[in-house]
């Protein structure tokens, strides 16, 4: 499957580089776009699930949500109404405060269908890519991790995350097109590198929607764990019908069923995000005690 995919990332993508430089929480903010260009594939839930878990470990967490859908907003129990200064607002040059969650640790700036018009009025900025970016540099200060929950396109709003971000999440369904949709991304990334962001980091790609009985999903699995390594996460998040019915409790899977598969699923990611960070933030201090040597 993928010919062509290994030779283009196969030593690039699953080396090094990307594994040197884990989701960290050093003491220092990271800023983390959820990001695939795919609609469906569960960046939302990620989003949600991850910022719930890491806040129940003490993190300070925002979510940025980028989408004009407001599918984070509204699966943390952020009323439309109540949406009142939001990302096309933080995109365009105005002031904006967090909102709180009904999650300690967690807040929010929400999305509404404004922000599809940002995407328009973007397009003649000065340095249209960075306008998030810009407007992060205060607001990520009061925060262990922000992350930034991208629509399902490669537009301006995801350029924007991508270039305000210092890692990528990726999440990918266990299905056919996987891969096909995976090197799209990653050649995006390449070129968000290149021109604005050479920092720019694949800090892992998580599977989803696992189904475990289907023999085409553990062949996805195999593949995408061959073409890119330790990249992927040792957590698969299963297709459970308790993640798909919290969102309309308004309420992350943790809160509303913490023992489904589903919700312990996210906890060993969370569980698994900090062990590589500690792991990789071990290997630093090691690597600058031999510098200093
Ligand atoms: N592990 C899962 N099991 C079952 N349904 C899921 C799972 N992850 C996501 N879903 C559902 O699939 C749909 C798409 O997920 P979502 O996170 O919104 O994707 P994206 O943000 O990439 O568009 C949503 O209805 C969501 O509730
Ligand atoms: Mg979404």
């Amino acid at each position: 499957m993928n010919q062509g995919f290994d030779a283009k990332y196969g030593n690039d993508m699953c080396g090094t580089d990307p594994l040197t430089q884990h989701l960290g929480y050093d003491g220092t903010h990271k800023i983390v776009a959820v990001a695939n260009q795919k609609g469906g594939v569960g960046k939302t839930t990620t989003t949600i699930n991850l910022a719930t878990a890491l806040s129940a470990v003490g993190r300070r967490i925002l979510i940025v949500d980028s989408d004009s859908q407001g599918n984070a907003s509204t699966g943390l129990g952020i009323a439309p109404a109540d949406r009142i200064e939001t990302t096309y607002d933080l995109l365009t040059g105005g002031r904006v405060t967090p909102m709180k969650t009904a999650i300690p640790n967690l807040e929010i700036i929400p999305a509404t269908v404004d922000l599809s018009g940002a995407e328009i009025e973007l397009v003649g900025a000065e340095r249209r890519e960075a306008c998030l970016k810009n407007a992060m540099g205060e607001l990520a200060i009061d925060y262990d991790l922000v992350l930034i929950d991208c629509p399902p396109a490669l537009g301006l709003l995801t350029l924007n995350a991508l270039v305000a971000a210092d890692e990528v999440l990726v999440p990918l369904q266990c299905e056919f097109f996987a891969l096909e949709g995976l090197s799209m991304l990653l050649k995006t990334i390449e070129r968000v590198r290149d021109a604005y962001n050479p920092a720019l980091n694949v800090s892992g790609i998580v599977l989803t929607m696992y189904d475990k009985r289907n023999r085409l999903a553990r062949e996805v699995v195999e593949d995408v764990r061959r073409v890119m390594g330790e990249t992927v996460f040792d957590t698969i998040i299963p297709r459970n019908v308790r993640v798909s019915e919290a969102p309309s409790f308004g309420k992350p899977v943790m809160l509303h069923s913490f023992h489904s598969a589903g919700a312990q699923a996210y906890v060993h990611l969370a569980g698994e995000m900090l062990r590589r960070d500690a792991a990789a933030t071990a290997a630093n201090s090691a690597t600058t005690i031999r510098g200093a040597a």
